[in-house]
């Protein structure tokens, strides 16, 4: 493992696949020994990683063998025994099998019981994403009532619904939402991070949900990983002992209230070593040391273990090539053998899919390997239930593995009194719909808030700021709360928010409103930082960063901020050019190389992701009106912050690691670091005239990803009829003349399907109103192209465009090229000469790609990039 700045380039998935760009095998083979891959395809095989040294693996006593957090208890081990031998195969196969809500219905559960059930991130009752905590309980109690109807499936075992509360009740409308997991690492106090959880659990607990998918104790290696941000830290210390906090607030103490009605079930995840990918490709191959995954990845089990975890979630990541998923070893001698741990394993969305020889709908390995629930959402859980059982019937999983399952699975409901608790409506804190975002939790929340700041820069000790000045807020963070909160919020990837869908929750920019005009001094909020001759302030605070992403979608290739897009640091320049002093609040979910930003600031805070209460950030940065500090910064960096854009992998060595390792770690600033308004100027690492050459900074054109995984910022998706355009703000939308939802190609919602109804033209297309200079690509010969599906004939044309400022635009009919492969996904390509014709104007591209048909058909789509290299199918047209 090396600690140093690695410089190894990355390269975009785009570019790797150039020519050929959708054949995986081809991109999977030229991974070469130890290559990660991008996200192993689901029903494809994938070839193994290069051999390992056998060395490195499978050394059984490096693990810490722990003793089980609650003694077994040999009356409930009888109740176990006598259940699971009245239990028919398909029952038990039953409390294997979770499916998510938009896949099943009740009559689903009524027929088959299965174990459990989830909601995905932004999955909601009935769709809707402002469903009430009302529509949450009467979704949780038909399921409940349904899995102990017995009329059908003969069995009356109560089924549990798990979801991702992993910064509050974060699907909920209206919740308290904490800090991501970076922000609380860096406020480093386990006391404060147990009543988070305690307070999640009792939020959940009012929606009549019994299980929560938290904590992440991700040890976050490369901080290019798209999940960083779910990671307290990349020091395990912290996060096993944030780990056994959490699990603690969430469950309850093992020797206390454990899983009384006011607590819910955890689970510890990904087993194991998410966080340590190679690059930081999320889902990737880990090739740690054994040591090293026992000193490094393994903290956050001992911590989750000891404080009576009941589940584990396997990891989507390999570990040399291996899948988790089916890695028996690690499941089952490891974590279950050696560690004592005698919950549940639970899979991760369709993980078992990725496993060689495995599909979403037919997996032996995963149970065999030691995987006890299958995640499995879309359609796949029924097929699986089918294969499931028809592998337990002729003996590829063994009776004993199909009971030991089951028995785990039991255990925990038993522990979890789900047999006497009552119905999810009635239970004590359902419907107190008050608790949701209640006064109480969100001051703790706040309180989270300005624990979590770091503060990175203060020169001349520019704060902390009177409240009786005149403060310009300017940056497209300052007053928007889903940005400020990050992924994972309301909607999975944490995009397509707006204020009004946080009801109850503060802004940046209207914290500090409220601190200073209290005080009579007078606050301003300019996202673009203008302001007239008469309102001069005395000081800006510019709050910009990252914008929300959750997963793969956030992985980058470099940790450069805004790279060939440097409207943030403008702004900064533009403020300070007038004289006037700048404080920078950075929102991100990972450090970042901001070396210029740093330049151009005279104070700086690293803020993270902050959540719901924006309040916390003026309580720090402004004194009283007497000037009093009220509170200082305490925050310290759990992170290592960057020199270069290439330093990715810069972790504070361990203990034992060699000295050389340790003379080698030069980040920019140290892991611990954070100043105070006590610290003097010789502590402070000085942040001024820093280099701002990116030496590996990309000089030739490159591939450009509108849609990948994600739609790449700035864009956004929209769907149109004659009449409107609207934004899309869930999984689902619809207009007069189509239906749109996500859906799963290769990874979560890396594609989209259109049904156009035929009524009228219906277009889908993605959009900025910040246009983007396309010059370079259409000098260049590159082309537009995308992958694409339709299940029947075209019989009117399907339109491929652009659209540029002022509406001007051009398209062509791709319906023939369309036709000729029903059914298939296949490439289109059309050169960018083909939309040339006046009044094109590709420097002022607003819409780089929109489909429009009036046709009837479904048409699913993904994978929408500006390719520089096109292949020989490209559809050419005349300059
Ligand atoms: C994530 C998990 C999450 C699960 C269920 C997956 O995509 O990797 O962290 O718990 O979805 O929503
Ligand atoms: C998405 C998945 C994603 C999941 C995480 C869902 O809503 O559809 O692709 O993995 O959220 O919970």
């Amino acid at each position: 493992m090396t600690i140093i700045s690695v410089k190894t380039e990355r390269k975009s998935t785009t570019l790797t696949m150039k020519g050929s760009y959708l054949s995986l095998a081809v991109l999977l083979g030229l991974g070469g020994c130890g290559e990660a891959q991008q996200a192993a395809p689901t029903n494809t095989v994938t070839p193994q990683a290069a051999t390992v040294e056998t060395s490195a693996k499978n050394t059984i006593d490096l693990w810490p063998a722990l003793t089980p957090a609650i003694a077994k208890d040999a009356e409930l081990e009888a109740k176990i025994t006598a259940l699971v031998s009245k239990m028919t195969v398909e029952q038990k196969v039953a409390q294997m099998i979770q499916p998510e809500i938009r896949d099943i219905t009740v009559e689903d559960m009524r027929k088959y019981g299965f174990g459990s059930y989830l909601n995905g991130g932004g999955a909601y009752p009935n769709n809707d994403k402002h469903a009430t905590p009302a529509d949450w309980i009467a979704l949780a109690e038909s399921l409940y009532q349904a899995s102990i109807d017995d009329s059908v499936d003969g069995i009356n075992i109560p089924t549990m619904w798990g979801t991702d509360a992993v910064h509050g009740h974060n699907n909920v409308i209206g919740a308290t939402l904490f800090p991501h997991n970076i922000g609380l690492g860096a406020a480093n106090n386990p006391k404060l991070i147990e009543q988070i959880a305690a307070i999640t659990a009792k939020e959940v607990m009012v929606t009549g949900i019994d299980w929560v998918f938290a904590p992440t104790v991700a040890v976050v290696r490369d901080d290019r990983w798209g999940r960083s941000y779910e990671g307290y830290s990349e020091d395990p210390a912290i996060v096993r002992d944030y780990s056994f906090a959490i699990v603690e607030g969430l469950q309850g103490a093992v020797s206390g209230d454990f899983l009384s009605d006011q607590r819910v079930l955890s689970t510890v995840k990904h087993f194991l070593g998410d966080g340590g990918t190679e690059k930081g490709i999320d889902q990737g191959d880990n090739i740690a040391t054994e040591k090293m995954l026992v000193d490094v990845h393994a903290q956050g089990y001992v911590g989750g273990l000891n404080a009576g975890a009941q589940s584990v979630m396997a990891s989507f990541n390999s570990w040399h090539g291996e899948k988790n998923h089916g890695n028996k070893y690690l499941l089952t001698d490891v974590l279950k053998d050696r560690m004592g741990f005698d919950g549940f394993v639970v899979g991760d969305w369709n993980g078992h899919g990725q496993i060689p020889g495995c599909s979403n709908e037919s997996c032996a390995q995963a149970a065999n390997a030691g995987l006890d629930i299958f995640m499995v959402p879309t359609a796949a859980w029924k097929p699986l239930f089918e294969n499931t059982v028809a592998q337990v019937n002729s003996g590829e999983i063994s009776q004993a593995r199909l009971d030991d399952a089951v028995s785990r699975i039991l255990r925990v409901k038993l522990r979890a009194g789900l047999f006497e608790k009552p119905s999810p409506a009635k239970r004590p804190l359902s419907g107190k719909t008050e608790l949701i975002g209640q006064a109480s939790h969100r001051e703790v929340a706040r309180q989270a808030v300005r624990e979590s700041l770091v503060l990175l820069k203060n020169n001349q000790n520019v704060l902390p700021l009177s409240p009786k000045l005149s403060v310009l807020v300017a940056g497209d963070a300052a007053d928007n709360i889903g940005k400020q909160s990050g992924g994972w919020t309301i909607t999975w990837q944490g995009t397509d928010n707006k204020n009004a869908d946080f009801p109850g929750a503060t802004s940046i920019y209207s914290g500090i409103e409220q601190v200073v005009s209290q005080a009579g001094g007078q606050a301003m909020l300019s996202v673009n930082g203008e302001f007239t001759e008469q309102q001069k302030p005395d000081v800006a605070i510019v709050v910009f960063g990252e914008e929300p992403y959750a997963e793969g979608n956030g992985d980058i290739d470099n940790l450069e901020y805004q790279r060939g897009d440097k409207r943030d640091l403008a702004l900064l320049k533009q403020l300070k050019a007038q004289g006037i002093p700048v404080v920078s609040v950075f929102i991100s979910g990972r450090p970042m190389w901001v070396n210029a930003e740093f330049n151009a600031s005279d104070a700086f805070v690293a803020a993270w992701l902050p959540g719901s209460e924006g309040q916390g950030i003026a309580d720090v940065l402004f004194t009283d009106a007497d000037g009093k500090v009220k509170h200082d910064f305490g925050g310290k960096l759990s992170f290592s912050w960057p020199a270069t854009p290439q330093q990715t992998t810069v972790n504070v060595p361990l203990a034992t690691e060699s000295a050389e390792v340790k003379a080698q770690y030069q980040p920019l600033i140290p892991f611990g670091y954070g100043l105070t308004y006590q610290s003097k100027v010789s502590d402070a690492v000085v942040l001024d005239n820093l280099s701002e050459d990116n030496l590996a900074a990309e000089q030739t054109l490159v591939d450009l990803p509108l849609f990948e995984r994600a739609v790449k910022s700035p864009w956004s998706m929209y769907i149109a009829n004659s009449a409107e355009r609207q934004g899309l703000s869930s999984s689902v939308a619809q207009n007069s003349a189509l239906t749109i939802r996500t859906m799963d190609r290769v990874v979560q919602e890396d594609a989209r399907l259109v049904s156009f109804n035929g009524s009228e033209q219906g277009v889908v297309g993605l959009i900025s109103n910040f246009p983007r200079d396309f010059r370079a690509y259409s000098n260049s010969d590159s082309a537009l192209t995308l992958s694409i599906k339709t299940t029947a004939s075209l019989q009117k044309p399907l339109w491929l465009g652009m659209a540029c400022e002022g509406d001007c635009r051009k398209q062509v009919d791709i319906a023939q090229q369309v036709n000729g492969k029903l059914g298939e996904w296949q490439n289109i390509s059309v050169s960018l000469a083909c939309f040339a014709s006046e009044p094109m104007d590709f420097g002022k591209i607003t819409m780089p790609f929109y489909l429009a048909t009036s046709d009837k058909v479904d048409v699913s789509f993904s994978d929408v990039v500006i390719h520089t290299q096109p292949g020989e199918s490209t559809v050419q047209c005349k300059k």
